[in-house]
């Protein structure tokens, strides 16, 4: 794992929008994993600027989205659909084919999930998937106790996790029961795995995703399984880490072609 410790939100935002820049440039038909919730949206912000003043092209590039919640429809405010299209695709030029979002209102969820596990196959494999953590542990929807194989399927939201979301759908009780995620299987075969967590309120998560014990019901730790996970956090969320300063002596002192 790398651990990137950056003064603040913007300038962590910053580096993984160059990171997902750089290989969208590299290679043209890149294959990107996006995550939803707050914190990827100064990244997002950062990749639409790019794309606007630099002409970072998005034409060849295909999308899957970590997860969407089952039974609300794609036009609902609230949906990951909604959220996608606002924050980001509406301001691209990715292709609405190449974009793949898990179908929360489909009748038959295991072919969906089957389907969605074989279109990313097919394209090749996710180059980058960017992650947010949730303050259990969770990545996508991949609550505790998620197999760390798991592949993409139903789960039940944790009563933690729909108070997190609560404001979004008017209350804890309206916040669907039920999601469609990626599994963490799944996740640890992108070749990087990039996870963005800012501000106090994560700093507890990410130190057991960094320092704790593999395990399941941390599903976070999956990443210490990872071949490839860029960690990038403000110094609120590295606040409870005790190797902090030899994560940022090692950064400093990497040779300036590895830095991002
Ligand atoms: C939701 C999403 C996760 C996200 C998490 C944290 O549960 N399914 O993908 O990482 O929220 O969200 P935020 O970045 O707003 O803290």
């Amino acid at each position: 794992m790398e651990i990137i410790i950056q003064p603040d939100s913007q300038q962590a935002s910053l580096m993984a929008a160059r990171i997902v820049g750089r290989l969208v440039k590299e290679k043209p038909h890149a294959v990107v994993g996006f995550a939803t919730g707050n914190s990827p949206l100064q990244l997002y912000k950062n990749l639409v600027r790019m794309h606007r003043e630099e002409g970072l092209d998005f034409s060849g590039v295909t999308t899957f989205n970590l997860d969407e919640y089952v039974g609300v429809p794609p036009v609902h405010p609230s949906s990951f659909h909604s959220y996608m299209w606002a924050h980001l695709f509406s301001q691209l030029n990715i292709p609405n084919n190449r974009i793949h979002i898990p179908d929360g209102l489909a009748a038959d969820i295991p072919a969906v999930c089957r389907n969605y596990e074989q279109s990313i196959k097919s394209a090749g494999g996710i180059d980058v998937q960017i992650l947010g953590i949730g303050t259990n542990g969770h990545l996508g929807f991949n609550e505790p106790s998620s197999s760390l194989y798991s592949r993409t399927r139903i789960k039940t939201l944790t009563e933690e996790t729909r108070l997190n979301n609560s404001a979004a759908f008017g209350g804890q009780d309206n916040v669907p029961l039920h999601v469609i995620t990626i599994g963490l299987g799944t996740i640890l075969e992108s070749r990087m795995a990039l996870l963005l967590a800012f501000g106090k309120k994560k700093a507890r998560a990410i130190a057991m995703t960094v320092e704790g014990p593999l395990a399941a019901s941390v599903p976070s730790t999956v990443l210490q399984l990872h071949p490839r996970a860029v960690i990038v956090l403000d110094r609120d969320a590295a606040s409870e880490l005790k190797m902090a300063d030899y994560y940022s002596w090692v950064y400093e002192h990497k040779p300036d072609w590895q830095k991002y």
